[in-house]
């Protein structure tokens, strides 16, 4: 009520009436609240930092309603706006090959990816029980992995992230210890292959295993390339030095590694 009547004495006094001090909170709270007006606004428009080309595809109608609500709820926008990207990327340029996650635990990540482009078979890898006793041993100690235990990401289940995704007929689910769980991709060809696991042995395994696998013109995303996941950041320069392409660091949360496989260009003769 206090504040109704102080609105309605503001609109019958004129300006000249209020003191200085008076005059300066008035401006504090109008400035204030045209803050907080364009705060709620921006979140619940959803128009943070999105990048020209997704705005142009929303508005085309190009951009399905479920994944405009997974945008919305997702925290990690520059890790969503990758993604999407390279997806789109890949259709224009009609790369060919499937898609794969190493590294699933809930399922978030791969339901986003599989919103993208559900045209793709998509296999997703995981214990679905959590790290592996040996791989965490061989961390030496170092780093997040120091304190966790085979028991972290163990508060999963594969009917779980089934419902989660809520996907179609080309979901592939291969359960177990990578790389003992690849045995039914071995021919597979890939156009993009999302590497989550945080440990040094799954992902470099990961990186050998698929990056021979990639059609030229794929997308590999290694998560994690930071000094919080030391295994993580080993695998990937151990594995980077063997090859020619060069990995981009993708400025998002947790520092995302990009790489792309080098498509072949023939000299045309002169
Ligand atoms: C950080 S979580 C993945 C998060 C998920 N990509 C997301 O964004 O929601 C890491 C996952 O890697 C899996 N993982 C780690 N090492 C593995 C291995 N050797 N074999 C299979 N899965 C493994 C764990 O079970 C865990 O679910």
């Amino acid at each position: 009520m206090k504040v109704v009547e102080l609105f309605i004495n503001f609109t019958k006094k004129s300006l000249m009436e209020f003191s200085l001090f008076q005059l300066a909170n008035i401006f504090l709270v109008v400035f204030l609240a045209i803050l907080l007006f364009r705060f709620l606004w921006m979140t619940f428009l959803n128009t943070f930092n999105q990048p020209a080309v997704w705005k142009e595809a929303r508005k085309e109608k190009q951009v399905s309603k479920r994944l405009l609500k997974s945008e919305r709820f997702y925290p990690d926008k520059v890790r969503f706006y990758t993604w999407w990207i390279q997806v789109e990327r890949l259709k224009t340029e009609k790369i060919e090959g499937d898609f794969a996650e190493l590294g699933v635990y809930k399922g978030n990540s791969a339901r986003i990816l599989h919103q993208m482009d559900p045209s793709r078979k998509f296999h997703l890898l995981d214990t679905f029980e959590g790290f592996a006793e040996r791989d965490l041993e061989e961390e030496e100690g170092k780093g997040k992995a120091a304190t966790y235990t085979s028991r972290d990401f163990a508060d999963t289940s594969l009917q779980k992230v089934i419902r989660k995704i809520g996907g179609n007929n080309n979901i592939r689910v291969h359960q177990g210890y990578f790389p003992d769980s690849v045995t039914g991709i071995k021919e597979e060809r890939f156009a993009l292959v999302n590497i989550d696991a945080d440990l040094y042995n799954p992902t470099k395994a990961g990186l050998e295993f698929f990056y021979p696998r990639m059609n030229p013109g794929g997308v590999i995303f290694i998560h994690d390339y930071n000094k919080k996941w030391p295994g993580v950041v080993k695998a990937v320069d151990d594995f980077m030095n063997g090859i020619f392409e060069v990995p981009h660091l993708i400025p998002d949360r947790d520092g995302t590694v990009l790489v792309i496989k080098r498509q072949k260009k023939s000299l045309k003769p002169l």
